[in-house]
Order: structure tokens, then sequence, then C-alpha cells
């Protein structure tokens, strides 16, 4: 979700504005994704390398994550989204992480949209914990035995089916280390759109442009069709 602070600047706003106002895109964007049958969605919300930005910009990020939490969690719950965080969340405050916790117990039966945030999210850590999770379960094997399909169960979000498409607004095109490994066969998205000027009409042009997409996963269009 990229171009928070650059429509802050166009407009000489400071930056959490910007920021504030990408939040109701991702309300937006969730309600439609159910609205359209998605199945699953992941925002990227706040990445391992973020933690670089000066502290005050960080400090409003975590506001808003934690406001996010307490307001709108119910709603997502009566529309029977499913809300899991990815990321290593030991470096959020107490407060955020117990919300996480709830937010995500009481979500958990839900049977609509998944929304995953990625939060302190970096696909090279995923892929450092999954190895490391792997280990520790089969402490009498070595990499030297491990295989792709070993590997996945440990990756995040591993219980769902594989990303098809990935969006990155903001004129950006680049994957930033969010799904490194889960990303090898989505279909890539770029947007000049800023992420609070995001809306359904772009959400549907994303999907459309999907659609067009013929995925041939290492093999030929002939043996597709
Ligand atoms: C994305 O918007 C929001 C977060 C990374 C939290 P940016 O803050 O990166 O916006 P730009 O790139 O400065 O416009
Ligand atoms: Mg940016």
């Amino acid at each position: 979700m990229d171009g928070n602070g650059r429509w802050a600047k166009k407009r000489f706003l400071p930056r959490y504005i910007g920021h504030q106002k990408g939040r109701n895109a991702v309300r937006k964007v969730v309600a439609h994704c159910a609205k359209r049958g998605v199945k699953a969605l992941t925002l990227f919300a706040f990445s391992t390398e973020n933690w670089r930005r000066p502290q005050d910009e960080v400090s409003k990020l975590m506001d808003l994550f934690l406001q996010a939490l307490q307001k709108e969690v119910g709603k997502l719950h009566e529309n029977n989204v499913r809300l899991r965080v990815i990321g290593d969340r030991a470096g959020f405050s107490e407060t955020i992480q117990s919300h996480i916790l709830q937010a995500e117990q009481l979500t958990q039966a839900n049977t609509g949209l998944a929304l995953n945030i990625a939060a302190n999210y970096g696909g090279r850590w995923d892929v450092l914990e999954a190895i490391k999770a792997w280990q520790v379960a089969h402490p009498n094997q070595t990499p030297a035995d491990l295989t792709e399909a070993d590997l996945a169960p440990y990756l995040c979000l591993a219980e769902l089916p594989e990303p098809d498409l990935l969006i990155r607004t903001g004129g950006e095109q680049r994957i930033s280390n969010f799904l490194i490994w889960q990303m090898a066969y989505a279909e890539f998205y770029f947007t000049d759109t800023l992420w609070p000027d995001f809306n359904e009409a772009s959400l549907d042009e994303a999907i459309n442009s999907f659609a067009r997409r013929e995925r041939r996963f290492g093999q030929t269009s002939e043996q597709i069709s």
C-alpha cells in the first residue's frame, strides 16, 4: 500500500494524514474484496524496514494500527472476515500484541474473506523463520533432506492458496521483501494511483487486468489450453 506520504505532500499536509486516508482505502478495498468473492487479501502495512523511518512517523503508524484494531475488528467480524496478522509481532507494544491476539481469536472461525495484515513482516524473515521451525520440528534431519514441499507448511499463509495477484500502488515497481516465496507465480500489477486514492474501481481494474493474463506456470500456451 504505497503512496500515502506523497498523497499528503501533494496537498501540503503532514505524512500521517496520508496514512489516515490510507486507512479509508483499506476499508473500501476490504469491503469490495468481500463483495467480489475474493478468498484472501494480504495487505502489506508495515515492513521490517519501516522501523527506519523517523521516530515520529513510526509512532503515528503504531497509533493508527492500534486504533484500527480497536475500531475496525467488530465490523470485520460482523462481515464474517477472518483476520490474521503475519510478521514478527514481538516488535510491537504489549497493547498492540494483545489486540492482535483478541482480533484473531474473535474472528478465527469466520468463513468469509481471509484478511491478512503483514506487519513487521519481511519475506526473508519469513523464509528464515520457516527453516528454523522446520529444523526444530525435525531434529534428526539435516537441511540436506529439506524439500520445497517440506518447508512450505512453515511459511506464513501456508494454509491459503498461493497469491494470484500482487497489486502495487504508488508507481513503484518492486516487491520490497513482501511475500517473496509465496509470490513465485503471482501476476504483478503496478499502478501509479497513490494508495489513499485506490478504490473499488481501481481494484476492479486490477482484477480485469489479471483476468486477461495467461498463466502458464512454466508450461507452453498449447499445454494450458
Ligand atoms: C505506504 O505509504 C505506507 C507505509 C509504508 C506504512 P508511504 O508512506 O510509503 O508513502 P510514500 O511512498 O512516501 O508516498
Ligand atoms: Mg513508499
